[in-house]
């Protein structure tokens, strides 16, 4: 891997701000998180699981946004063991803190933090996980690097990210969008961070291979994402919780956006049986160990 350009990074990282820390992202996942978390318990169980964890375990979650997998993290490892939950921006993190207060959930913290940075001693825990948020990282390589520092000698750490864009989540969705829109954005920096990033194989495992873990797994797997709802219900929370996606949306005339949305809806349907929608999700999930 080439060294990363520090003008590149600084541009992704004023992006990711701007898409993950801003009041439209914040409110659209409190109206949508018991609903998405129900949509990707696939992902989380292929963490947990992808974790090995066991009560008693010192655990890193790395942009756990709302709370997933931490607060499932934290039930694996009660009563003794203890799980820190990060992310960026207070507002996401405040919404996974309130919904740990209502469900009676105590072996957790909550942080605000850069995975980029992270605030916290080497050696310090067990397991890091992070789902759905490694290819958000604007510097990937230095955050895997963080996230072998704060490991233990030996700990383990699990990843899981969306796999290719030809998969129904996106195709069905942003992909359509992208047909429409007056100007398509240019695609993605092949060294920076994307949504479907790691849908090309092996790049996860060898950025986890090249931040130094040990061991070094990457496995994709399709889940079923269970949408309890109506196929316009899945459109509309993807179009108010999908930061990246937002600003084709924006750029559409009233028109050109109901074309796009009957497109959009009808590719939806495909999984649709009348009363709820089961898309086959593609993730990628990677593992690797602390030498
Ligand atoms: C798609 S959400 C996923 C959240 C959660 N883990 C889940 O699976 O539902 C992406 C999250 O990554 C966080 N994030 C992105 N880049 C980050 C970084 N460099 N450091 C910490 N958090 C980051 C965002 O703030 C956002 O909450």
């Amino acid at each position: 891997m080439s060294a990363p350009d520090p003008a590149k990074i600084q541009k992704f990282r004023a992006q990711l701000h701007q898409e993950w820390t801003g009041d439209a992202t914040v409110t659209a996942w409190r109206k949508w998180h018991a609903h998405i978390a129900a949509f990707t318990r696939g992902a989380t169980d292929a963490i947990l699981e992808a974790a090995q964890l066991r009560p008693g375990l010192f655990v890193l979650d790395l942009a756990s946004g709302v709370g997933d997998p931490a607060l499932s993290i934290a039930a694996k490892i009660a009563p003794s063991g203890r799980v820190t939950a990060t992310d960026l921006g207070p507002g996401m993190i405040s919404l996974a803190e309130e919904l740990a207060r209502k469900r009676g959930i105590t072996n957790i913290e909550f942080r605000e933090a850069s995975a980029e940075s992270l605030p916290f001693a080497d050696e310090s825990y067990d397991v890091l996980t992070c789902r759905f948020g490694a290819m958000f990282f604007p510097d990937l390589a230095k955050a895997l690097r963080e996230s072998l520092r704060v490991l233990k000698s030996g700990g383990r750490a699990a990843l899981v990210a969306w796999g290719t864009k030809e998969q129904p989540f996106f195709s069905a969705t942003a992909g359509i969008l992208l047909r429409h829109v007056p100007e398509p954005p240019p695609p993605p920096d092949p060294e920076g961070p994307s949504p479907y990033m790691f849908g090309e194989r092996d790049r996860l495992r060898h950025a986890l291979e090249a931040a130094g873990f040990a061991s070094v797994h990457e496995e994709a797997r399709i889940v079923n994402g269970h949408w309890a709802g109506t196929p316009e219900e899945y459109w509309e929370q993807f179009s108010e919780v999908a930061a990246p996606f937002r600003p084709l949306i924006a750029q559409l005339t009233p028109e050109k956006k109901a074309t796009a949305v009957a497109e959009i809806l009808a590719a939806l349907k495909k999984f649709w049986n009348g009363r709820e929608l089961n898309m086959p999700l593609e993730i990628v999930i990677g593992t690797g160990m602390r030498p």
